[in-house]
């Protein structure tokens, strides 16, 4: 109802809905508040005026009721604000299980976007509507954060860690994509759209054109170019640990802590490999730290989730 006023954007994810409607919420009770507490301000302190310069005012003392009402009436209020406000963060906070990932790397002053199957594009994002679309993120240099109005979802983007925002279109059009931190001169400047596609659209446009062959192709490229396949081998006969279905498990370190795998952790293990040793392993890898851009980071991190398990050898 609103989407032709420019302070409210059009509502084209399924989060929109649930944002406004906390947000309208908010609005009237506040609205309804302060217009009853200064219309009350106005009628007393026209009622009670002093009409003889010689009044005093009688002390006034409150009943036991009055203040139960006033203590019950905002706690039912602030607790309805609660429980539904931590209702719609936590929809927003966790992603669906199946979701199509993207990469999306920040830096002064562009988005850059990274497809799994290759694709890669700066300031524009493609999405095909109805589908839930992850994107995991991070910076090359300082903070920025990801926002999409007509998406109701915004997400700082942070260097150094992976951070998700996750949002399903409802319908297609070219939406605007804001940074929403400020990170330098040009930081106005730092904006983009997210194409919301219909699904064979979508599938078109996917398909054409990623020359380099998908992501984690890129990074089995990466994988042997730097060596870490004489090291991470599928046998077991390495030095580091086997790589091949290890990504979402639980690992036990040195240290006696347990992990699960995930892409901060592939992430830090390449760059700072002594940081968290499988038990069992010696901390003999070097730093990829200054060697592999962000970007590369993310191909390698797709690379070591995509290794599955190997048949498994049948004992003779
Ligand atoms: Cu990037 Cu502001």
């Amino acid at each position: 109802m609103w989407s032709g006023t420019p302070l409210f954007p059009e509502q084209a994810s399924t989060m929109a809905g649930r944002v406004d409607a906390l947000y309208f919420f908010l609005i009237a009770v506040s609205a309804f508040f302060s217009i009853l507490i200064a219309g009350l301000i106005v009628f007393y302190a026209v009622k009670y005026r002093r009409r003889d310069p010689n009044s005093v005012g009688a002390s006034g003392h409150g009943g036991m009721a009055l203040e139960i009402t006033w203590l019950v009436i905002p706690f039912v209020i602030s607790m309805v604000i609660f429980v539904w406000g931590a209702s719609v963060y936590f929809a927003i906070s966790r992603p669906p299980d199946e979701t199509i990932n993207v990469y999306a790397v920040g830096k002064q002053w562009m988005w850059k976007f990274q497809h799994l199957d290759g694709q890669r594009e700066i300031n524009e994002l493609h999405v095909p509507v109805g589908r839930p679309v992850k994107l995991i993120m991070t910076s090359e240099d300082v903070i920025h954060d990801v926002f999409v109005p007509a998406f109701r979802v915004k997400a700082d983007v942070i260097p150094g860690r992976y951070t998700n925002l996750w949002f399903q279109p409802t319908k297609p059009g070219r939406y605007h994509l804001f940074c929403a931190e400020y990170c330098g001169t040009r930081h106005s400047g730092m904006t983009g759209e997210v194409i919301v596609m219909e699904p064979n659209d979508y599938q078109t446009w996917l398909s054409g054109g990623a020359p380099e062959g998908s992501l984690a192709t890129t990074g089995a490229k990466l994988f042997s170019d730097l060596a870490c396949n004489t090291c991470h081998r599928p046998d077991a006969q390495g030095r580091g640990p086997v790589l091949e279905g290890l990504f979402g498990k639980t690992i036990t370190l040195q240290s006696g802590e347990t992990v699960t795998i995930d892409e901060a952790y592939v992430r830090e293990s390449i760059l700072t490999p002594a940081a968290k040793i499988t038990r069992g392993f010696q901390p003999i890898m070097p730093t990829f730290q200054g060697l592999v851009s962000e970007e590369q980071l993310l191909a390698l991190v797709e690379y070591v989730k995509s290794l599955k398990t190997l048949p498994q050898m049948q004992p003779r």
